[in-house]
């Protein structure tokens, strides 16, 4: 693991340099439209900081996983949002490296920015291909990551980029890695975590790398079905995955043998369907009584107020995933209680994962928490105690 302290663009002068700027812009799109300008308005600090110093930058990012140029997969909705949250023209170059763009790059001037077409346009940017990160750092002065959301790939615009100029690190980057490595290095205690989402597969690792840190460990959400099958409990027809119920007990049992609390739910909302028509005949059974024909959606009170008194205790929390099936408004009541109590909490609050940060946007409490990670799988993988390729590549200070 390389440290957290990165080396960023306030220690360097930037004025009057050629500055290409990797930031992460993949955003949900909607009918041609940025639907979610979350990550755009996260970038803004960086941008607006280089522009004030007289850099003419060029911002980098990729979009979706085209196989190819695909005009579905153009930043061009992006570049307008951007246009209007900088309040200027914001030209998109019709490709990320080449002649033409290389041209428009040379001729600007400092204060100007443009944005480059997809990278993944290019199959060579996420081979981390020598020659393409060669391409793309031509004509430039400096290079700045602030990708944070991206800081997990060893794609060429990431990684090999840096090392082939002067790499340092943007505003954003370096505020997710001092709010998610102080997590990593040196977390207030009690450090509760909460941990939701659909499938404990996908985060067999982060649990146990949390395990490892934090003082109380809360499940919820599809994840915590397969908990509650490895401890014997019957769950209908909910969503669960019984192939790892081994592995979810074995977590049970190191939480065990550490000394560490595993909170799972001892109260669930169960509906027939997990539709509307099922919320109309949702109950609260006890985690012992679910019945055979229905399936779990939500956590109940009872689970909620033991949730709640964790999340009073505690110096430090970290949540990822929502705790039920919070796109159906009436099986939501797990995530917005829990997204309200951090809010309210003075603990040092920390939301990363794609559900968990929109619930807390959605409910308009995102200010009120101490970070909300621009990053899904990146903030995962440096909780788990992986070193980022993209963050790696940038010297520490
Ligand atoms: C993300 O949305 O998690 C990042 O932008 C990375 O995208 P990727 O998973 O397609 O590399």
């Amino acid at each position: 693991m390389t440290g957290f302290a990165k080396r960023t663009i306030r220690d360097v002068d930037p004025s009057g340099k050629k500055v290409l700027v990797r930031v992460d812009f993949n955003v949900p799109l909607a009918d041609g439209s940025v639907a979610d300008d979350t990550r755009i308005r996260a970038a803004l600090p960086t941008i607006t900081y280089l522009l004030e110093h007289r850099a003419a930058i060029a911002l980098c990012s990729h979009l979706g996983r085209p196989k190819g140029p695909d005009p579905k997969q153009s930043l061009r909705p992006v570049a307008r949002r951007l246009g209007e949250l900088l309040a200027r023209d914001l030209p998109l170059l019709p490709d990320a490296v080449g002649p033409a763009v290389r041209d428009v790059v040379g001729k600007l001037r400092p204060g100007e920015v443009v944005l480059l077409e997809n990278v993944r346009f290019h199959p060579e940017e996420e081979k981390n291909d020598a020659a393409f990160a060669k391409e793309l750092a031509r004509g430039y002065d400096l290079y700045v990551n602030d990708a944070f959301g991206a800081a997990h790939r060893a794609h060429a615009s990431t990684e090999g980029v840096a090392k082939l100029l002067p790499a340092y690190a943007g505003l954003l980057l370096e505020k997710e890695l001092l709010a998610l490595g102080g997590l990593v290095t040196d977390p207030q205690r009690p450090f509760l975590a909460i941990i939701g989402g659909a499938k404990v597969s996908t985060k067999i690792d982060v649990l146990r790398a949390l395990l490892a840190r934090v003082d109380a460990l809360a499940i919820g959400g599809g994840m915590a079905n397969t908990f509650l099958l490895a401890t014997g409990c019957k769950i209908g027809r909910s969503l669960a995955e019984p192939d790892r119920a081994g592995e979810a007990a074995a977590i049970l049992d190191d939480a065990k043998a550490q000394g560490k609390r595993v909170l799972l739910p001892d109260d669930v909302l169960c509906a027939p369907s997990v539709d509307d028509a099922g919320a109309r005949l949702a109950t609260v059974k006890g985690v012992g009584d679910v019945p055979d024909d229905q399936a779990i959606v939500d956590v109940g009170p009872r689970t909620i107020d033991r949730y709640a008194d964790e999340i009073r205790r505690a110096k430090t929390i970290f949540w990822n995933g929502p705790l039920g099936v919070f796109e159906i408004p009436a099986f939501a009541t797990g995530t917005k209680r829990v997204a309200e109590l951090l809010a309210a909490s003075g603990a040092v609050t920390v939301v990363g994962g794609g559900e968990s940060v929109q619930a807390v946007e959605e409910l308009g409490l995102a200010d009120k928490m101490t970070h909300v990670s621009t990053g899904g799988g990146a903030s995962l993988e440096l909780i788990e105690g992986k070193t980022l390729p993209g963050v790696a590549a940038i010297p520490d200070r």
